[in-house]
């Protein structure tokens, strides 16, 4: 067994610039990389085991049926890569369908990324786990060094590619063609467009989870950035956009008010909002097209239930 952990600190002084930029801009805006605090971790699992929030669920059961496909179509792999791997659960499945000699992942959320990449270790023994707590969509190429030679499979789940709008999606895709190098192949998932009202109350769940999970955001402002955000002053707000073909998710103003962070002060006016999330749905021909843009030629596809996992690479 092998586990390497290095962390990026140098991430969090990006944290309270972006912030302060976001505020001071028109309309108001925060990435929405900076969910994924300890406390926004756990609301993220949360969502996903939501009746409502399909997604992940879905994406589950169309990797484990179709598994055997996949993996033949991607054939021999030395190292699977996963950016925002999160819990490290996904992958999981892939590993025991390719049985790479390595697996690299990378999180903004280093500490919970550890954890899970350590016991994802403990359980595989002859596996070289690499675990890099840092902002991949900042930082990305200085997970160069530490990947091994040999096929890469840069694995990207989750319809994560979705926080992404068109031009960003098709940069981080480039950026991601470039890690992986010319033997290299992308697995992707995301979410495909379909009734605007599923969408809607996919992001609107009933016991509210979505919500605290987008609240969060001003409370931990109020943990590390010394803000005063009162968040019975703020309500979660998301809707599908039809014409960007988006779902939006903002904090809603209550009243008109002031807040001050790290020391600077924003004014919010009553209905102003503060845009956290976009999550881009797709057609399948849409997201090709994007890839392709990106130096990706497609492999394959697979479709479940509205949602659909991509293979590009070279076709040897
Ligand atoms: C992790 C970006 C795929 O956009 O559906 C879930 C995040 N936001 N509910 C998504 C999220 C609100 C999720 N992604």
């Amino acid at each position: 067994m092998s586990f390497t952990f290095k962390d990026f600190p140098a991430d969090r002084d990006d944290f309270r610039s972006d912030v302060l930029a976001g505020l001071a801009a028109c309309p108001k805006s925060i990435p929405p990389k900076y969910f994924y605090d300890e406390a926004g971790c756990r609301l993220f699992e949360s969502i996903c085991a939501q009746p409502e929030y399909t997604l992940t669920r879905t994406e589950g059961a169309l990797m484990a049926s179709r598994l055997s496909d996949i993996a033949a179509a991607i054939g021999p792999m030395d190292c699977i890569v996963e950016p925002g791997a999160g819990e490290c659960a996904k992958v999981r499945l892939l590993l025991q369908a390719l049985h790479p000699a390595h697996l690299v992942v990378l999180d903004i959320a280093g500490g919970p990324l550890s954890i899970a990449a350590q016991s994802l270790s403990r359980d595989h023994p002859g596996l070289a786990v690499t675990a890099l707590g840092m902002d991949f969509i900042h930082d990305l190429e200085a997970a160069a060094p530490h990947l091994p030679e040999g096929r890469r499979l840069i694995y990207y789940p989750g319809s994560s590619i979705g926080n992404f709008a068109p031009g960003a999606a098709t940069a981080l895709l480039t950026r991601f063609r470039r890690l992986a190098g010319a033997a290299g192949q992308l697995l992707i998932g995301f979410d495909l467009k379909k009734d605007p009202l599923q969408l809607h109350a996919a992001y609107n769940d009933a016991a509210g989870v979505t919500a605290a999970f987008n609240l969060n955001l001003l409370e931990r402002l109020n943990r590390e950035l010394d803000a005063n955000f009162d968040t019975s002053r703020f309500r979660h707000y998301a809707f599908y956009n039809p014409t960007a073909g988006r779902i939006e998710m903002h904090l809603a103003s209550l009243a008109a008010q002031d807040v001050s962070v790290a020391g600077q002060r924003f004014h919010f006016a009553l209905g102003e909002t503060l845009h956290t999330e976009n999550s881009y749905k797709f057609r399948p021909d849409e997201f090709s097209a994007l890839a392709t843009n990106a130096g990706w030629p497609l492999k394959a596809e697979w479709e479940l239930d509205g949602f659909a996992v991509q293979l590009y690479g070279n076709v040897d």
